[in-house]
């Protein structure tokens, strides 16, 4: 034992999002886009997914009780991240739920008017057993003594207002456009409206949108397409950036105005957002080029969402400079917390792509301490986001993922003990009121479009018995957690 300890009442955790754990035992969440999106033939021959699909998931759907169980009984853990899927909520469109939206001067969607009748119709529109089936697994992380945090946004989009498909194939064919359209956010807002009304009750803190940049970046600026719909264009990763940032602030408001029984320390009904904080560099820091480079992504990729959703700056082109025009603070709702999502460090380097910079650069691969996934192992970036977003923005920070891709389960250890030491410094040393740590993740799930080759998990998953099996790290995970300490 170091003798060093973490706040009382910090908060551990573990992470998880329904996508990922949810199917593999019965009813498959079938009518999004990511289920489209992996399922699809044409998607998968381009190379983009893995071929595996989230039907052979760990099937947290049915076994959620005894999840909870290991989370508090086997990793001694306080609290847990879980999100709820959309799609299983709302197969079908609420789009004729009317509803009064404020579009500002430059037709963003400044507000959506939710009131008593619109829960009425949601409430009577929502699929029954999927409400019901969300409220007992809420009520057993309760009964368990876990604090719950809810991720109102990990990832899928309902098929009816995203055709990933048609869209990769010809942007012009279709009018399901996800988030590059206004009505994904009427919706959204109405999505998060009924989530609050009707969970309000049992959820202590709220995430609006996991990782909007991850969200842009893969789905509208990656040369490997990763995400739906697999996209390549500055300016459509920008609108996206731009509609998520709108998107964090319509879903505050419904949250506040929904749900006013929950509570923790930072008070009643606590909402935040989850970006994904990154180290950049330049990989050769003697070539302006990747100087200059790692400098815009860095802006671009970290800070630009912050600026928009903090201070409504939202720099269309750029430039550094906010114009008057891009000044929106109307669309400032609030935030009462960062989750930091944290894995990981990138070098950067400048490449031709043409006139468009935000296009002109790369992530260069690993080459020092890396992951199964290739990502670097770069522990003291975990200190240095931390401070620098807390210097800069002013708001509380939970660690609402960090973990490490490791099938063998030979690096896990150490990727935890030296990210725990780093962020009790965070705390201890540099004075960041950093108030939780949820590990990412609980049980290797479906990793996206790589599928089931990524192993991130704490407990291993038998895809076909759905056991799950402790990696050594759950041992070590439970001394942190059980002493408050980086062991
Ligand atoms: C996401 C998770 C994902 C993890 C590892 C984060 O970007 O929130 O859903 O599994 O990273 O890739």
């Amino acid at each position: 034992m170091s003798g060093k300890k973490f706040p009382n009442g910090f908060l551990w955790g573990t992470a998880i999002s329904a996508f990922q754990v949810e199917m593999g035992r019965g009813e498959p969440s079938d009518k999004t886009d990511w289920w489209a999106w992996v399922h699809d033939k044409g998607i998968h021959e381009e190379g983009i997914t893995s071929g595996d699909t989230p039907r052979d998931g760990p099937g947290f759907w049915e076994l959620y009780d005894e999840d909870f169980r290991l989370i508090k009984d086997d990793l001694k853990c306080q609290s847990v991240r879980m999100s709820i899927d959309w799609g299983r909520l709302f197969p079908e469109s609420t789009e004729d739920i009317e509803v009064d939206v404020t579009l500002d001067a430059h037709g963003n969607v400044a507000s959506v008017n939710i009131d008593e009748t619109v829960i009425q119709a949601l409430s009577d529109k929502a699929k029954r057993s999927s409400v019901k089936r969300y409220r007992e697994i809420l009520e057993s992380a309760k009964e368990r003594g876990l604090t719950v945090m809810l991720t109102l946004f990990h990832w899928q989009i309902p098929l009816w207002l995203h055709d990933p498909i048609a869209v990769h194939k010809d942007i012009d064919s279709t009018d399901k456009r996800g988030w590059l359209d206004n009505r994904t956010l009427v919706e959204f807002s109405k999505l998060v409206a009924f989530i609050a009304h009707e969970y309000g009750d049992i959820v202590d803190l709220y995430n609006t949108i996991n990782e909007p940049r991850i969200i842009s970046e893969h789905g509208y600026l990656s040369a490997h397409y990763e995400f739906p719909p697999g996209m390549y264009d500055a300016e459509l990763f920008l609108k996206v950036m731009k509609n998520l940032a709108i998107a964090h602030g319509l879903a505050y408001e419904q949250v506040k105005k929904w749900d006013t029984q929950s509570y923790c320390d930072l008070g009643p009904c606590t909402v935040g957002l989850v970006p994904v904080l990154q180290v950049f560099t330049p990989y050769n820091a003697d070539n302006p080029k990747d100087v200059e480079a790692s400098k815009l992504i860095d802006y671009a990729f970290n800070e630009w969402g912050l600026n928009a959703v903090i201070h409504g700056d939202y720099d269309m082109n750029l430039d550094y400079v906010i114009q008057p025009e891009e000044q929106l603070p109307h669309l400032v709702k609030g935030c009462d917390f960062f989750g930091v999502n944290y894995y990981s460090r990138w070098h950067i380097s400048h490449v031709d792509n043409g006139d468009v910079p935000l296009e002109n650069f790369k992530l260069m691969p690993c080459e020092g301490d890396c992951t199964d996934y290739g990502w670097e192992v770069y522990p003291e970036g975990i200190r240095e986001v931390v401070n620098w977003a807390y210097k800069r923005y002013r708001r509380p920070i939970y660690i609402t993922e960090n973990g490490i891709a490791d099938k063998e389960g030979d690096q896990r250890n150490r990727y935890l003990k030296v990210h725990i030491e780093k962020l009790h410094q965070a705390i201890v040393d540099d004075g960041v009121p950093v108030l939780g740590y949820y590990h990412w993740t609980m049980m290797d799930n479906f990793e996206w479009s790589d599928g089931y080759k990524i192993r991130f998990g704490l407990y291993q998953v038998d895809i076909k018995t759905k056991k799950r099996s402790p990696t050594k790290t759950v041992k070590l995970y439970r001394a942190i957690t059980s002493s408050n300490s980086p062991v």
